[in-house]
Order: C-alpha cells, then structure tokens, then sequence
C-alpha cells in the first residue's frame, strides 16, 4: 500500500515520520514544491527506519506527481500555516489555490484515492479539494476533530488529574474557534463527564481547547504539528486495516444535521472506503445554537472562495 504526502513542511514530514516507523505501509512518497525538501527529509526519516525496524520505503520527490500514482490515499499539507496574528480563516485565499491545483494533480494519478485533508482554514479547504476531485464525497475527509479531541482530553485530564487514554469525546462543527465540544457526549470509562466537573466548569477546558492551537502558534511563531501528525495517522491506520473507529471528521453534509452543500465537524466511522457512516446525534438546543453558529462561519467563508 503507498500513501503520498503533499506538503513536507512540519505536518508533512512529521506525519511522515509517524507512519513510517509503524510500518503499515509499503511505501510513502512525500512531494513538496520546495526544491530538494522532499527528497533531504525522505532520506532522514529512511535512515531512522533501521533502528525501529520498520520496512516501510520512504521516497521524496520536488512536484513529480508521477511518483504518487495509484497511492491508497494522499494527505494535503501544502499551505501557508498561521503565524502570530494570523488566524486560520487568514489562510483563505492563498490556500484555496494551492488545494485546487493540488488535488487536481493528485487524482489525476490516484483516481481511486482517498484524500486526508489537512491545510487550514480546514472545513473549507476540504470543501474546495472535493469541490475539484468531483468524487463520491466519502473519500475526501477533512482532519480537525481527532486533533480538538485529543487537545480537550489533553486539558480535561489535567484539571482532573486522570489518565488522557480514559476518557472519551467528540466534537462537532469546524476547526476553529467556532468547534462545539460534546460535554453531554464526554465520559470517562463509560462514566458521564457530569460525575466530575460541572458544566461551568466545563466551559474553562472548552476555552483552552478553542485556544489550544493559537497558544503554540503564539509560542512557536508557527502551527502544531506533533499532535497534527498523530491525529492523521490514526486515520489512516483506520482507512488502511478498514477498522470502522469512529472519529470526528470534517466531511461532506448533504442533509445530514439538516445542513447542506458544506464540510463541517460530525462523528463519522471510517474504513476502508474512507467515510462509512455519518452519525447522527441528537442534540439539544444549546448544542444546535453552537453547531448553526459554526456552520454559519463556514458558510461565510465559503462564499468568499474565488474559484467554485
Ligand atoms: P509548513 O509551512 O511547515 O509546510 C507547508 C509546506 O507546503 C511547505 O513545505 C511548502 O513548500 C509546501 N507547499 C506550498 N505550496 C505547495 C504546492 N503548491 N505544492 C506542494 N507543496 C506546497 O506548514 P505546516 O505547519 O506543515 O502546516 C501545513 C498546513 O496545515 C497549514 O495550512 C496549517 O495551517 C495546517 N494545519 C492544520 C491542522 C489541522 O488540524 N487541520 C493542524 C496543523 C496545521
Ligand atoms: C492547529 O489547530 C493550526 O489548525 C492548526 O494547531
């Protein structure tokens, strides 16, 4: 199996990286635009391999996309990233043309792939990368929500100084400011969140999570890109071993939520065919508040693209 990377800046190359050395895949290809990017951070990556015997062949290529066909999926990176002052949605329009063209390059060779998105702003991205591959939406999937999730659980074990690995979440709505956290849906091994912190309370971890990406933007003069990594990984291990988890993604509503023609945050299960299932949860009306304000956000920005 080969999964291709475009865009082996931070998120790329550490992705890269991440998968290699779990070695479930035969081959990565990383392609940047960058001269010889690719290719220096392919060979620093295969020559760790060894060391954690991985098998896994790692190959860099500066924009030959012919080196990418027939990959199972293909990860979009490529992007300016935020900087301090710099919010996602400030990425719009550059980045709205560096996913058209992309994608465009990419499915030419891969006609069957699965896509992982990833540039930001995320939700609308994922929208123009489906808007130009024009295939059946399950296989062009947005990663935000495993990201959020892991940042809540992250700040929600530390206020409750329990183990990150028992608690369980999902998120809905876009990657952002707007994201709507599920306290209602939070438990920690099958206990309900309400058990151990109260809604009010609550609302404090929320912010952190909202913020959680602008306070390292804010200490690094750039994005994450560890947790990123990790948090694509877990999708592909899900798409490549078809093991139904389920996550929340950013993907295609049509009806669904009783929104339509946008890419927002929802629970989905994802296999082998990329998205299998939406998920449908009942929501309240506070929670129907947050996710029609979110989608309002995404709608704005969608209609500020310049190509579709
Ligand atoms: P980076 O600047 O380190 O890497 C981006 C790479 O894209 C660069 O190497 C650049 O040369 C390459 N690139 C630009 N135009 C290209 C093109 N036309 N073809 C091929 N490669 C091209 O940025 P980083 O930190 O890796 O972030 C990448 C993107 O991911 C950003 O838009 C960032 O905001 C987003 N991001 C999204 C996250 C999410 O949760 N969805 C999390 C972290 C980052
Ligand atoms: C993050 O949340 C920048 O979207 C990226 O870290």
């Amino acid at each position: 199996m080969k999964v291709t990377i475009i865009g082996s800046g931070n998120v790329g190359a550490f992705c890269a990286s991440l998968l290699a050395q779990k070695d479930i895949v035969r081959k990565i290809v990383l392609l940047d635009i960058k001269e010889k990017l690719s290719e220096g951070k392919s060979l620093d990556i295969s020559q760790m391999l060894p060391i954690i015997h991985s098998n896994t062949e790692v190959v860099g290529t500066t924009s030959d996309y012919s080196k990418s066909e027939n990959s199972e999926i293909i990860i979009i990176t490529s992007g300016i990233t935020r900087k301090p002052g710099l919010s996602r949605d400030d990425l719009l329009n550059i980045n709205e043309k560096i996913i058209h063209s992309v994608t465009k390059k990419s499915i030419y060779f891969s006609p069957k792939s699965k896509f992982i998105i990833v540039s930001n702003p995320l939700d609308v991205m994922t929208y123009v990368s489906y808007m130009t591959a024009k295939v059946d939406s399950s296989r062009i999937i947005g990663m935000a929500g495993i990201l959020d999730s892991i940042r809540y659980r992250y700040f929600l074990s530390k206020k409750l100084k329990i183990s990150p690995n028992d608690i369980q979440t999902l998120l809905l709505g876009g990657h952002g400011d707007s994201m709507v956290p599920l306290y209602r849906y939070t438990s920690i091994s099958g206990i309900p969140l309400q058990e151990f912190l109260s809604e009010r309370e609550n609302d404090g971890i929320i912010e952190k999570t909202k913020k959680g990406g602008e306070e390292i933007v804010n200490l690094l003069g750039t994005s994450a890109w560890m947790a990123p990594g990790a948090s694509i990984v877990e999708m592909v291990e899900a798409i490549l071993k078809d093991s139904k988890r389920i996550f929340s993604c950013s993907v295609f509503l049509n009806g669904e939520y009783n929104y339509k023609n946008i890419y927002l945050g929802v629970p989905v299960i994802l296999g082998k065919n990329g998205i299998e299932k939406i998920i449908e949860l009942q929501l309240n009306k506070k929670e129907k508040n947050l996710l029609n304000k979110s989608a309002n956000h995404i709608n704005n920005m969608i209609n500020k693209l310049k190509l579709f």
